[in-house]
């Protein structure tokens, strides 16, 4: 039994046999996962994660029962977390979480006897990951020279896990960003500074293959949100950007976008723009995640 709580509970060659799977489970309908039930228990709003993991479920022949907010005993403070996944791990095959905070995902891991999930935490968000760099290994037909440029919020769960993923699978990452956001620093050194980190993104831009925003105020920020976009406000992914990086550039976002914040309708709806193709590859990488931990 295990989790996927980080990018760091998998090997390179575990990743790649994900991605091999996604191909092989890519709109297909099985019985692979019959009988097996996964609980989404999530304190924070999601359309992508949680409609992508229970379609992926049915798709596979199993359940998905929707254990979010106000449902649950935990989320009131009415429970401990321990008891929660103690209960849980009676009566489902896995948990997918999407909790506030990554330490109460560890809690929810460590009482757990089933497969966690980790479904974005204020951390990390792997399944994303995981997702973006098969989207651009099937955009470009390889990962080997792809250069990933994240502009916008360099302290993003999202970010943190892409720059994890990059490292392990020898994907170049630069991330432009104000002083204020960098990266991690507990990424960065888990990951040999594999990073390139700046605050300049025009140049940042130039060699790019891929352009990735994400939000500028991720759940949970919102008492920063004055301040965030004040800082971060020279970091729109917008047509001015785009015009010093290569004509084929690709533009990726994990969503849900803020237009006009931190990209714009001219490019999020432009035709370097692959962010519906991202968003449809969440299911189709997660059938092979839940078969890989549920089998
Ligand atoms: N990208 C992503 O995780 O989207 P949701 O918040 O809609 O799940
Ligand atoms: N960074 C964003 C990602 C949403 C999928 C957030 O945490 O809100």
């Amino acid at each position: 039994m295990k989790h996927l709580l980080d990018i760091n509970d998998l090997s390179k060659k575990e990743i790649e046999q994900i991605f091999k799977l996604t191909d092989k489970l890519r709109n297909k309908k099985t019985n692979l996962l019959k009988q097996k039930t996964i609980g989404l228990l999530f304190a924070k709003p999601s359309t992508r994660t949680r409609v992508s993991f229970e379609v992926g479920m049915v798709q596979l022949g199993g359940h998905a029962l929707d254990l979010s907010g106000a449902k649950m005993q935990v989320f009131s403070g009415r429970e401990a977390i321990s008891d929660t996944s103690k209960t849980l791990s009676r009566y489902l095959n896995a948990v997918i979480a999407r909790l506030y905070s990554h330490e109460d995902l560890l809690e929810l891991a460590k009482h757990s006897s089933i497969p966690i999930i980790n479904g974005l935490t204020d951390f990390n968000h792997p399944c994303q990951a995981l997702t973006d760099l098969y989207t651009v290994k099937k955009e470009f037909g390889k990962l080997k020279g792809i250069h990933l440029v994240f502009v916008g919020d360099g302290s993003d769960n999202v970010c943190s896990s892409l720059i994890q993923a990059c490292y392990k699978l020898g994907v170049k990452i630069t991330v432009a960003t104000p002083r204020y956001y960098p990266p991690d620093a507990e990424i960065l050194k888990r990951t040999h500074h594999h990073a390139t980190v700046t605050d300049n993104a025009k140049q940042a831009v130039k060699n790019a293959d891929v352009i990735y925003t994400d939000t500028w105020i991720s759940m949970g920020q919102e008492k920063q949100k004055v301040e965030r976009k004040r800082r971060l406000v020279g970091y729109q992914v917008n047509a001015k950007l785009l015009s010093y990086a290569h004509p084929q550039v690709r533009i990726m976002h994990c969503l849900p976008a803020h237009r006009g914040e931190e990209i714009t309708d001219s490019v999020l709806d432009g035709k370097h723009s692959i962010v519906f193709d991202q968003a449809e590859n969440r299911l189709h990488v997660q059938k092979a995640i839940l078969y890989l931990l549920l089998k």
